[in-house]
């Protein structure tokens, strides 16, 4: 009975989709007999037109390969935009994934687990930070590094209440929340969507001497210079040489985090372990995002040490409940498989 149920659920979603409707009520799951054309209709007509994607349809994927429902076979360039820079269906990542899935599906942050805490000195000493602090996408990452940053800047650099300020570049791109849109110099991703966050200053991307004069300027209220060390949504762009050098020389002169965002730099995407590493440049934080999660699960990460994390205590923000914390994270960032491919 309940497969003939089901069986006619399949049907029923296979001819709407065929005739390109959405049901709420009929099962919608894409049967893989569906043609690209038809997938590509259907995913018009049902989700939201945020986004233009090229024309190709995903269906399989082995390493860098991929097939669309016709079989025909291409090479993943894009990799996600680094998110599974490890390749597809990579099998340490799997066995990891499903041992882990098979075990526990989730423990909050009310618990510890037997996960979370290997992972986080796992990711500190291999990075070389006192400690860090789990999220999910990198954007939530970036948003808990200004939170920092502007706590940091209330506690330890006396700056006057709400009147932090964190210096970005133009031409950025750190992700799509409100907080972080706020830094953005593009159109397309503010406009309709205000008002903005403020609290941001902008300077050009590689101008030393533009930050310079920002930090002379106002840099008793400036909490954090936020960047990417290579500019990744802006078209590859990367700083003059020395900039990351002279960047860490202003940071320390004027008492400013550098803040360093290789959510899509970080792990090994430019030869290095960070971007930064090509200019020996140690950040006082970093946000890793992406390849964290291997392509299957959404982590992010921000990297501190001790004076900078410490800031944000328990409690602060509703009893027993971290300041900067989120339902599923303390346990996907535990089962990451990154450990898995890296080792
Ligand atoms: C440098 C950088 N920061 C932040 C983000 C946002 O990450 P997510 O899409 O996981 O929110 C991206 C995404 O492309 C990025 O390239």
């Amino acid at each position: 009975m309940a497969a003939a149920i089901s069986r006619r659920g399949a049907a029923l979603s296979l001819a709407l989709a065929r005739r390109g409707m959405c049901s709420a009520s009929a099962p919608r799951a894409a049967a893989p007999a569906l043609s690209s054309e038809e997938l590509i209709r259907m995913e018009q007509d049902c989700s939201a037109h945020n986004y233009h994607p090229i024309p190709m349809v995903f269906s399989k994927g082995e390493g860098s390969h991929i097939l669309d429902p016709e079989g025909n076979k291409y090479i993943d360039f894009l990799s996600a935009y680094s998110a599974v820079n490890q390749g597809h269906c990579h099998p340490k990542v799997l066995r990891a994934l499903i041992e882990q899935a098979e075990r526990l599906t989730l423990s909050s942050r009310a618990f510890y687990n037997d996960k979370f805490p290997v992972f986080a000195e796992y990711l500190t000493s291999m990075f070389g930070y006192d400690m860090m602090l789990p999220m999910n996408t990198g954007a939530e990452g970036v948003e808990t590094a200004i939170k920092l940053a502007r706590k940091w800047g209330y506690e330890k650099k006396n700056i006057p209440k709400n009147e932090a300020l964190i210096v970005s570049c133009c031409g950025c791109f750190h992700g799509r929340t409100l907080g972080v849109i706020s830094m953005s110099c593009d159109n397309d991703a503010t406009r309709g969507f205000g008002p903005l966050v403020p609290g941001h200053l902008k300077v050009d991307f590689g101008d030393i001497n533009g930050l310079e004069k920002i930090f002379k300027e106002h840099g008793d209220r400036i909490c954090g210079f936020l960047f990417e060390p290579i500019q990744g949504e802006a078209g590859v762009v990367l700083p003059p040489d020395g900039y990351l050098k002279s960047v860490r020389d202003l940071c320390s002169r004027h008492n400013i985090l550098m803040i360093d965002d290789e959510i899509q730099t970080g792990i090994a995407r430019t030869g290095k372990m960070l971007a930064c590493d090509w200019e020996d440049v140690r950040p006082d934080m970093v946000i890793l995002g992406k390849a964290l999660g291997a392509g299957v699960v959404p982590v992010s990460a921000v990297l501190a040490d001790k004076d900078i994390m410490l800031c944000i205590k328990p409690g602060e923000h509703g009893r027993n409940v971290h300041i900067l914390s989120s339902s599923f994270r303390h346990h996907t960032e535990g089962c990451t498989p990154f450990p898995a491919v890296r080792n």
